[in-house]
């Protein structure tokens, strides 16, 4: 029996088994991570982080990410192993991110997941990366179960969509142009911060005023779409001007006043989204959705509407392992995701394919 013959008869047994344990690698960007999970109970979260290597760089720069994840991958799969408290033998399926991200930083993760999943004869599982930061909720609450809308703001992706089912994603309205995550790590470049931006301006804003003026893109719209590029331009017109002028600005007002017009525009987009679904469940997934701005916004709107906020603990928010266990879980309850051993790592994965 070939290895996929025997994957596909053990998967289909997975399907009703009782607390499934998943074994799920991450390696799309600067972050190498593994988890296990038992149903959707976390056993082990490992994440090795590449942050103060690319920080130097004042981004990710991609062929340093490969090999950073070629040198961490094998010690954070064997410690996410020991700490979970699970031989390999116990683990069911092996899962792993195959798009969307870096192409060399995904191949790491997918040739270790392939070798794993064939020395071990188990099922291999294909997962989208921003479909895990969706289910990384379903870890978080077990109550919440589809149909919701959600925003998603990460650094590659910003959205709303409306999640029928599982693995059924209807996208409401996106980007024009820059992703919320980019503009943050953007401006945050210009202001002189260090990479990843987003957390430094939300430190940063913490001591200033809204006081700079500001574009409010699609103000009053009544689509769902987001524009990030000429509030991001009106950063760096109003910092140049006044370098070139020689005269003083406050960073911290800048910061403040480029938060709020980034959260506010994430906000109104999701409440009215929600609203004219007519759904009383919002979640909130990736990178920016650690941002405390904007969940205080979320949390005021919701509460006004009657609907129910969900959102990751923030280090759930950015890239990690068990988001990629969770919608693996979901996938194999659905006998859906099985990949064979021929799996390529697909940089351009459309987000909600
Ligand atoms: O989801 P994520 O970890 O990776 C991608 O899939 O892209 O998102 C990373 C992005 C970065 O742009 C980072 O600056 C942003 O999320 N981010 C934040 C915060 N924490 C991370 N943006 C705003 N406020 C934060 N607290
Ligand atoms: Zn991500």
């Amino acid at each position: 029996m070939s290895y996929f013959e025997k994957a596909k008869e053990t998967f289909a047994n997975l399907k009703n088994k009782d607390d499934l344990i998943i074994l799920a690698i991450e390696s799309s960007c600067d972050e190498t991570a593994c988890a296990v999970l038992k149903g959707k109970e976390i056993l082990s979260n490992v994440i090795s982080s590449q942050i103060e290597i690319h920080k130097l760089y004042g981004g990710v720069v991609p062929e340093i990410a490969s090999r950073n994840h070629t040198l961490a991958i094998d010690k954070v799969v064997k410690q996410a192993l020991s700490e979970s408290g699970k031989t390999l033998e116990q683990i069911d399926a092996i899962a792993v991110t195959y798009g969307a991200g870096l192409l060399g930083a995904l191949i790491v993760g997918v040739s270790y997941a392939k070798a794993l999943a064939y020395a071990t004869e188990k099922p291999l599982i294909a997962v989208n990366h921003i479909k895990g930061h969706i289910a990384v909720n379903y870890v978080e609450d077990l109550t919440l179960t589809p149909e919701y809308v959600c925003l998603i703001a990460s650094g590659g992706h910003t959205a709303i969509v409306y999640v029928k089912d599982y693995d059924d994603i209807e996208v409401l309205g996106s980007t024009t142009d820059d992703a919320a995550g980019e503009a943050f790590d953007k401006v945050a470049r210009v202001l002189g911060l260090s990479y990843p931006g987003g957390p430094q301006i939300e430190k940063l804003a913490m001591q200033g005023k809204d006081c700079v003026e500001m574009p409010t893109p699609f103000k009053n719209c009544t689509h769902y779409n987001f524009s990030y590029s000429g509030l991001k331009t009106a950063v760096i017109n109003y910092v140049r001007k006044k370098e070139n002028k020689g005269e003083e600005y406050n960073k911290s007002d800048v910061a403040k006043s480029f938060e709020e017009r980034a959260t506010q525009m994430m906000c109104d987009n999701a409440i009215r989204a929600a609203r004219n679904k007519g759904v009383d469940k919002l979640v909130v997934a990736g990178g920016v959705g650690a941002n405390k701005t904007l969940r205080k916004k979320l949390a005021q709107e919701a509460e006004k509407y009657n609907i129910k906020l969900y959102y990751p603990k923030i280090s759930l928010c950015t890239d990690n392992a068990v988001m990629i266990a969770a919608q693996a879980f979901c996938l194999t309850r659905m006998g859906k995701g099985l990949a064979d051993i021929n799996l390529d790592a697909n940089a351009d994965l459309k987000p909600f394919e």
